[in-house]
């Protein structure tokens, strides 16, 4: 029986809440699928600081690059607010990320037809959306040197090598083989010297891969395209802080910033969130959405443990549970609901998994 090592990283807010739910409908979906997981959990963030002083310690990097993956919560609150950047809750994340060399993070946007209307947008708009951004996630002005902090100046740099476009590119053109064939990047090369840089690679890149259509968009025009006509899009490849942006954006689409999960690759393994944040305004009231979380648990299987049937058990059973009417708060006040809390949805997409066939 094949058996995986999970750190587990729960973090801050509901961080603990919403990682308890996708735990539980990963155990069900190994059980049906016949294998094993090893949790070990390790502390980061806020968490951190508190225990030992520090957002990411080591043990804890160390933890996840022993780990066929990183489930990953969320991090930071209030609390942590007025500490020095290199010591928030954040920079533990942004370290992670760097140390496992996490560098393709893709964000799939997808429609549940059960919730056309949870979203802003009007229902002819988003029904059938189905688009993936892959983002840049260990360069760009996250990471960029120099940056700091001089008198009453401050600044970060924004820079990206040749090297760290073309493998986020080859990420991206890989992706889209595999659905509609079409690519936009995203930049500001009307503006910025880095976009034009991530421009021509891209372009260049985009020769080794014939079939796939290649389109660039400037980064305001494609905020503003992803609300008017969403499903232009296959997949969208930017840099890290366009694709923190855009995808926040795109959540919406969906409904609900508490639907979209994330995995980001990097040497081995990869990090699995959701890519809402750790909202310490209801942490520990039981109503946060936990099917982000679950839906990366399912990105875990299908990209880190190459376990397909699992994740798939865990998509169907997320899809039925919404058929079905289940509804957080956060998306529950549309129709004719059965509102439940963050237990009772995973409690529900657990039974689902446990009867599938
Ligand atoms: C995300 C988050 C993070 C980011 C924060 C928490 C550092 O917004 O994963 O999108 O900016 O990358
Ligand atoms: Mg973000």
């Amino acid at each position: 029986m094949a058996a995986y090592n999970i750190a587990v990283i729960s973090g801050d807010g509901i961080g603990v809440e919403i990682v308890r739910e996708a735990r539980r409908a990963l155990d069900a979906a190994a059980a049906k699928e016949g294998f094993s997981l090893k949790y070990n959990e390790f502390l980061m963030g806020g968490a951190a600081i508190d225990a030992v002083g520090v957002p990411l310690p080591d043990e804890t990097l160390e933890g996840a690059k022993n780990a066929d993956a990183v489930l990953f919560g969320a991090i930071g609150g209030t609390k942590w607010d007025n500490l020095p950047r290199h010591l928030r809750p954040e920079s533990g994340l942004l370290a992670l990320r760097k140390g496992l060399d996490a560098f393709a993070n893709l964000r799939p946007v997808q429609v549940f037809d059960a919730l056309i209307d949870a979203s802003t947008l009007k229902a002819d708009v988003v029904r059938g959306v189905d688009l993936l951004v892959v983002r840049e996630l260990v360069g760009g002005i996250y990471f960029g040197e120099p940056k700091g902090r001089e008198g009453g100046k401050a600044f970060n740099t924004m820079v990206y090598t040749e090297r760290e476009v073309e493998r986020i590119a080859h990420i991206a053109f890989k992706a889209a083989l595999k659905r509609r064939r079409k690519v936009c990047s995203v930049d500001k090369a009307n503006v910025l010297d880095v976009s034009q840089l991530w421009r021509e690679t891209v372009s260049r890149v985009a020769q080794e891969y014939p079939t796939v259509e290649l389109s660039h968009m400037y980064v305001d025009n494609a905020a503003m395209q992803l609300v008017r006509a969403p499903k232009q899009f296959d997949v969208i490849v930017t840099g890290n802080l366009f694709g923190d942006i855009l995808s926040d954006e795109a959540s919406m689409i969906s409904g609900s910033i508490g639907l979209l999960p994330s995995s980001s690759q990097g040497v081995r393994g990869g990090i699995f969130e959701p890519i809402h944040g750790s909202a310490p305004d209801i942490a520990g009231q039981g109503i946060a959405n936990p099917l982000a979380t679950i839906l990366s648990a399912a990105m875990l299987c299908e990209h880190a443990l190459g376990e397909i049937g699992a994740a798939r058990r865990i998509e169907n059973a997320v899809r039925t549970a919404l058929e079905q009417g289940y509804r957080t708060p956060d998306i529950a006040s549309y129709g004719a609901v059965k509102r439940c809390s963050t237990e009772e949805m995973g409690a529900v997409v657990v039974k689902l998994i446990n009867e599938s066939k």
